[in-house]
C-alpha cells in the first residue's frame, strides 16, 4: 500500500494536528427570548433547556453567558395577542418592552454584540411577517414598516439588524434609512437564504408566532431550489448586507457551502429550533448522546463554510470550554 490515510489518525496529537476545522465560542450567536414583566423564566415547552425570560432575568442570563465566554447574542421578543394589530406598529413603538430591554443590554454590557430580529410576525395579528391584504403578503408595503422597525432598533443600541423577512429589496431600503439617520456603524445580517421550513415549530411555539392562515411559502424560499439562493445572496451583496445568512443549517449545508464558494462576506447559518428539539428529544430517549451530536452537528455547519453560527446550543457549548 503507497498510501494509509489512517496514519493520520492513529493518536489524538496526530489527530489534532491534522484537524481542518475548530469551533470556537466565538463563533456563536445565542438567540434569547424576551416576554414581558419580571421575574419570568419559563421554559419554552419543546425546546428544554430554552427559557422565556423577562428583562431582570435575561440580562442575568446574559452576564451568565458573557462569564461561558459568549460574546453574542440575538433577542427575540414573545408578545401577548392584546399588542398585536395588522401593522406591527407596537414593533417602532418606542415604550414597548422589546426595544426598552435591547437599551438596558446595551446600557449595562456595552461589550456585547447585540442582534435584533426585523420581520413583522412577533407584532403582527395575523402571524406573518410582512403586512396581509386580502389574504397576500405585500412587499413594497411591508418595507415601510420594517424600515421604521429597524430604526427603532437601530436607536436602541442594536449592533447588527436581522431583518428575517424575506421581503424583496429589503436590505436597501433599510440600509439607506439608516445611512440618512446616521447610523451609518449598524451592521445588516440579511436571512438570505431562508427556507419555508417545518424546522420552526418550536420557535412560533416560544414567541406564539404561527401564521393565523396560510404558510409562509410566497415570501420564504422552496426547499427544492438552491440557484435562487445565488440570486438572493447577489441582491443583498449588492444591497449592502454585512453578513450572508442561511437557514436553517442541517438540510441546507450545500447551500451554505454554495455561498461561502461564491461570496466574500461572512457567511452565518442559523442552527434553527427543530433542529435542536430534534437531538432534545431523541436524547431524552436516551437514543443519542447529546453533547456528541451538538459538538458534530456545529462541526459541519462550520465545515460547510459558515464563520458564524446562531444556535441554541451555544450556553451548552460554552460549558465545555
Ligand atoms: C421570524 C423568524 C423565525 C425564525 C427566526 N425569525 C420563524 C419564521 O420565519 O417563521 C426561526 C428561528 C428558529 O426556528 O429557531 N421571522
Amino acid at each position: 500500500m503507497q498510501r494509509r490515510p489512517r496514519r493520520n489518525r492513529k493518536s489524538e496529537s496526530v489527530r489534532n494536528l491534522v484537524e481542518e476545522t475548530s469551533l470556537s465560542v466565538k463563533d456563536l450567536i445565542f438567540p434569547l427570548f424576551l416576554v414581558e414583566g419580571t421575574r419570568q423564566k419559563i421554559e419554552v415547552k419543546s425546546m428544554p433547556g430554552i427559557f422565556r425570560f423577562s428583562q431582570d432575568l435575561l440580562l442575568k442570563e446574559i452576564e451568565e453567558c458573557m462569564k461561558l465566554g459568549i460574546t453574542a447574542f440575538d433577542v427575540f421578543p414573545a408578545y401577548p395577542e392584546s399588542l398585536k394589530d395588522s401593522i406591527a406598529s407596537e414593533s417602532y413603538n418606542p415604550e414597548t418592552f422589546y426595544l426598552k430591554t435591547l437599551k438596558e443590554i446595551k446600557k449595562q454590557f456595552p461589550e456585547v454584540c447585540l442582534m435584533s430580529d426585523v420581520a413583522m410576525d412577533p407584532y403582527s395579528s395575523d402571524g406573518h411577517d410582512g403586512l396581509v391584504k386580502n389574504g397576500k403578503i405585500l412587499n413594497d408595503e411591508t418595507l415601510e414598516i420594517l424600515a421604521k422597525m429597524s430604526l427603532a432598533q437601530a436607536d436602541a443600541g442594536v449592533d447588527i439588524l436581522g431583518p428575517s423577512d424575506m421581503m424583496d429589496g429589503r436590505v436597501g431600503y433599510i440600509r439607506e434609512l439608516l445611512d440618512e439617520n446616521g447610523f451609518v456603524d449598524t451592521s445588516i445580517m440579511s436571512y438570505t437564504a431562508k427556507y419555508a421550513s417545518a424546522f420552526y415549530g418550536p420557535f412560533r411555539d416560544a414567541l406564539d408566532s404561527a401564521p393565523k392562515f396560510g404558510d409562509k411559502k410566497t415570501y420564504q424560499m422552496n426547499p427544492a431550489n438552491s440557484k435562487e439562493a445565488l440570486i438572493e445572496a447577489d441582491l443583498d451583496f449588492d444591497e449592502g448586507a454585512d453578513f450572508l445568512m442561511v437557514k436553517p443549517a442541517l438540510s441546507y449545508l450545500d447551500i451554505i457551502k454554495l455561498l461561502s464558494d461564491n461570496f466574500p462576506l461572512p457567511i452565518a447559518a442559523y442552527n434553527v429550533s427543530g433542529e435542536y428539539s430534534m437531538v432534545k428529544a431523541a436524547a431524552a430517549q436516551g437514543w443519542l448522546d447529546s453533547e456528541r451530536a451538538m459538538l458534530e452537528i456545529l462541526l459541519s455547519i462550520k465545515r460547510s463554510g459558515a464563520k458564524i453560527i446562531l444556535t441554541y446550543f451555544a450556553k451548552e457549548f460554552a460549558r465545555l470550554q
